[in-house]
């Protein structure tokens, strides 16, 4: 199965940046050498985790980091994109762990030896859970203390880094996390939530001049996910609750950080449901962006319901994949486009795109010609973005491999090589195979 692309693409040219995706807590282990983090809290929670388990050992890539690298560099990438576990850096009584920030710089060392780009996100939700326990994401001080920690880390890592994200997906750590319920700490409340959103889009602002600062030539910026609202009808409600929507879920993250405000959205909240903002809040999370990261899976279809809010409408018509998520790749063209339109954007990056598929082994192979067809797919939608006068630099799959996918556990797999969990044995799948052939087909 190959991944086809027009001879002429954008995608090919030698500078465009091609990776792949992982984040701490999924796939690290290792979790006695680190401090607990509100994923392992929430574990713990019966019914919590779809199969009951937990990232304690996950794809024990701590012990297996090199034959990772090597895998990664196998693949011909151009760039790798990890987080960094808060916890295995800073200590529950505020001291730098050694060991832990030594294995971050180990790894740094091996990607910059094998000329790959390493592009670090700082938090990809697992709070240490000592900051939980002072109240973590709703606490104002979590946000100074994040600053704390980008300054740490950036400046032991030096000129090591290529890119700096502050966040992944603050929707996820605010909405999924404090209104929905479904990720750690699993609250639901929507003024908690909103609050949250504005603590963490704080955290972001303070931490980008550190960066900054500390990392002047990195490409330091945030990663947001997106999906494109649509209506469930042509009615005016379902069109005005699909716009609502993206307001809350989308713009809700980028609007801030591109005009210094929230959408007119949130005056339609009651009082009691609004996040306090202090002055001049807004203007310390507005900092210029060497980097946006567009994370894209699935767009999501809403209606009006009859509380005058929007409901979302799940997926039925194939084709879904194994996460129950429609693919439709034409919704990475809009989404991107749109945001382009809308607002001056830095250089985009794709920062995560990928599906879940039921993958199973065969002699050695997996066949996951889904996967393969969506990469193909949302490759050539990235690629008509770019055709239509967007600047689009790199794109990242997720993930590099199978890895706890959340609330879902060990169930579902995103990887483009397959994790056997009960002898952590690495089998490339033939996406990984159809990617590795797309990179080494350009003209370098
Ligand atoms: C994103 C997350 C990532 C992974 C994918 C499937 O929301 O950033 O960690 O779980 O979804």
């Amino acid at each position: 199965m190959k991944i086809t692309l027009a001879h002429s693409s954008a995608l090919l040219k030698p500078d465009f940046v091609f990776g792949v995706a992982t984040a701490s807590f999924q796939i690290e282990g290792a979790a006695d050498s680190r401090e607990a983090c509100i994923w392992d809290t929430f574990c713990a929670e019966p019914g919590r985790i779809k199969d009951g388990s937990n990232g304690l050992i996950a794809c024990d890539h701590i012990a297996h980091w090199q034959e990772d690298v090597e895998l990664i560099a196998a693949l011909g990438v151009d760039a790798y994109r990890f987080s960094i576990a808060w916890g295995r850096v800073i200590k529950a009584d505020g001291s730098i762990n050694q060991a832990g920030l030594s294995f971050y710089l180990q790894l740094l060392d091996a990607l910059n030896k094998r000329n790959i780009k390493a592009f670090v996100t700082l938090y990809h939700w697992d709070l240490p859970q000592y900051l939980q326990d002072n109240g973590g994401w709703l606490n104002r001080s979590t946000a100074y203390k994040f600053a704390e920690y980008a300054d740490i880390v950036s400046r032991a890592f030096g000129d090591r880094v290529y890119s700096y994200a502050t966040l992944n997906e603050p929707f996820c750590s605010a909405y999924l996390s404090y209104e929905a319920g479904i990720h750690a700490p699993g609250v639901q409340n929507r003024q908690q939530g909103r609050q949250v959103a504005h603590h963490l889009l704080l955290a972001h602002g303070l931490a980008m001049p550190i960066l900054q600062k500390n990392a002047p030539q990195a490409l330091n910026g945030i990663v947001l996910n997106f999906s494109p609202c649509h209506a469930a009808s042509n009615d005016a409600a379902d069109i005005r609750a699909a716009d609502m929507a993206d307001q809350y879920h989308n713009q809700w993250y980028l609007q801030p950080l591109m005009e210094g405000c929230y959408p007119a959205l949130l005056q339609q909240l009651p009082a009691a449901e609004q996040p306090q903002i202090k002055d001049g809040d807004m203007a310390i999370i507005a900092q210029p962006l060497d980097f946006l990261g567009v994370n894209y899976y699935t767009r999501t279809v809403y209606r009006a319901n009859n509380k005058g809010w929007f409901s979302d409408v799940p997926p039925t018509t194939p084709p879904l994949t194994d996460m129950g998520w429609e693919i439709y790749p034409q919704g990475l063209t809009e989404i991107l486009l749109a945001i382009h339109k809308r607002y001056k954007l830095p250089p985009v990056y794709i920062t995560e795109n990928g599906a879940a598929v039921p993958d199973t082994v065969h002699n050695g192979q997996v066949h996951d010609t889904q996967r393969v067809k969506y990469f193909e797919q949302h490759l050539q939608a990235t690629e008509a973005a770019i055709n239509a006068g967007m600047r689009i630099d790199g794109y990242f799959a997720w993930s590099l491999m199978d890895n706890f996918e959340w609330a879902e556990g060990y169930a579902k797999r995103f990887g483009i090589v397959y994790v056997d969990y009960a002898t952590q044995q690495r089998t490339l799948k033939d996406s990984a195979i159809a990617l590795r052939d797309v990179f080494a087909g350009r003209k370098k």
